[in-house]
C-alpha cells in the first residue's frame, strides 16, 4: 500500500490535496459531489473580521488558460464561519485551514485570536489578496511587513500559521524568508498574479475593479518556479499552488519542492477536480514504483 499522507507544521493529512481558498467556499457544494474525506485539507474563503459583500460585478472574467477575479474577499465574517461552517466540515477527516485576511494588523491579530479557540487545524495568513483597497497585498509585498504581520499574529495564533504569498514581487524568497524569520510554521504560494482584461468594443475594462488576479493554467510555470525558489530559501514547509488541473501538474510542485499542493481554478472547469488530481498522483506513483508520495518532495535534479 502507498503512503500518501503528508505532515505540515506537526498536522497530518490523508494525503497532500488542498482545496485553495477562495475556490470551494466552505466545501458544502463539492460535499455533493464527493466525501469531503477524500482530500487533505480545505482553505476556506478567506475570512475578514466582519462580513463583506466583495467588490461590484463584473469581477470574474475569463483568459486565455485561465481567470482573473477581482471578488474583494466576499464572505460572511469570521464568526459566522466558526458557528456555522465549523461544525460541518468537522464531520470529516480533511483539515480545516481557515483563510484570514484584514485591513490592520490587528485586525489578523484578533481573527487569529478567535480562531485559535476553535476545532479549526491551521490557520493560513493571507497577505496577498490583490483586490482590496485596504489589507490584503499591501502586507505582502514588503520583506519588512510581513517579518513584522507574521510575528505579531504569531503571538495569538495557537495554530499552525501558514503565511500565503504573493507573487506579485521582485523576489519572492525575500518575503518567504521573512515569513519564516515572523515565526510561520509554512508558506503556501502563489496567490493570483495581477492582471487586467479590456472590452475592445466598450472600451472599459472587463473587470468593474479594472484589474484583478489572473490564476488557472497560464500561471502555472511562474508558481512551480517560484516554488523552487522559495525551498532553497527556506527550511519550513510549502504548499505549491497555480494552475493544477492534473495529477502530472501535482507531481511538478512536488518535485519543486512543494509539500502538499492546492487546488483551485480548475474546480470551476470540473468540480471533482481535487479528487482527480489525487487519482493522477497515484497514478504517476504506480507507474515509477513509489512508496511514499512525500518522497517527491523536492526531488527535482537541475541542470
Ligand atoms: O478578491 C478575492 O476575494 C481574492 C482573494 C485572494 O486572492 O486572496
Amino acid at each position: 500500500m502507498a503512503d500518501y499522507r503528508v505532515k505540515i507544521a506537526g498536522v497530518e493529512f490523508e494525503n497532500p490535496i488542498i482545496a485553495a481558498s477562495g475556490s470551494y467556499g466552505f466545501g458544502r457544494e463539492y460535499g455533493q459531489f464527493y466525501s469531503l474525506d477524500e482530500i487533505g485539507g480545505i482553505s476556506v474563503k478567506g475570512l475578514t473580521l466582519i462580513p463583506r459583500e466583495g467588490n461590484d460585478a463584473p469581477r470574474i472574467a475569463e483568459t486565455p488558460m485561465g481567470i482573473l477575479n477581482s471578488v474583494g474577499l466576499q464572505n460572511p465574517g469570521v464568526d459566522y464561519f466558526l458557528e456555522h461552517e465549523l461544525p460541518f466540515l468537522k464531520q470529516f477527516k480533511t483539515k480545516v485551514i481557515a483563510n484570514i485576511a484584514g485591513n490592520t494588523i490587528e485586525e489578523y491579530c484578533r481573527m487569529a485570536e478567535k480562531i485559535s479557540d476553535s476545532a479549526v487545524d491551521m490557520i493560513e495568513m493571507n497577505i496577498s489578496c490583490p483586490n482590496v483597497k485596504e489589507g490584503g497585498v499591501a502586507f505582502g509585498v514588503c520583506p519588512a511587513t510581513v517579518e513584522e504581520i507574521t510575528h505579531a499574529v504569531r503571538q495569538y495564533a495557537k495554530k499552525p500559521l501558514i503565511v500565503k504569498l504573493s507573487p506579485n514581487v521582485t523576489d519572492i524568497t525575500e518575503t518567504a524568508r521573512a515569513a519564516e524569520a515572523g515565526g510561520a510554521d509554512a508558506v503556501s504560494l502563489i496567490n493570483t498574479l495581477t492582471g487586467m482584461a479590456i472590452d475592445i468594443h466598450t472600451r472599459r475594462p472587463i473587470l468593474h475593479n479594472n484589474i484583478g488576479g489572473l490564476s488557472g493554467p497560464a500561471v502555472k510555470p511562474v508558481a512551480v518556479r517560484m516554488v523552487w525558489q522559495v525551498r532553497q530559501a527556506v527550511n519550513i514547509p510549502i504548499i505549491g499552488m497555480g494552475g493544477i488541473s492534473g495529477g502530472e501538474d501535482a507531481v511538478e510542485f512536488l518535485l519543486a519542492g512543494a509539500n502538499a499542493v492546492a487546488v483551485g481554478t480548475h474546480h470551476f472547469v470540473d468540480p471533482m477536480a481535487a479528487v482527480r488530481v489525487m487519482e493522477g498522483i497515484k497514478n504517476y506513483m504506480d507507474a515509477y514504483q513509489i512508496e511514499r508520495v512525500s518522497d517527491l518532495t523536492g526531488k527535482v535534479q537541475p541542470y
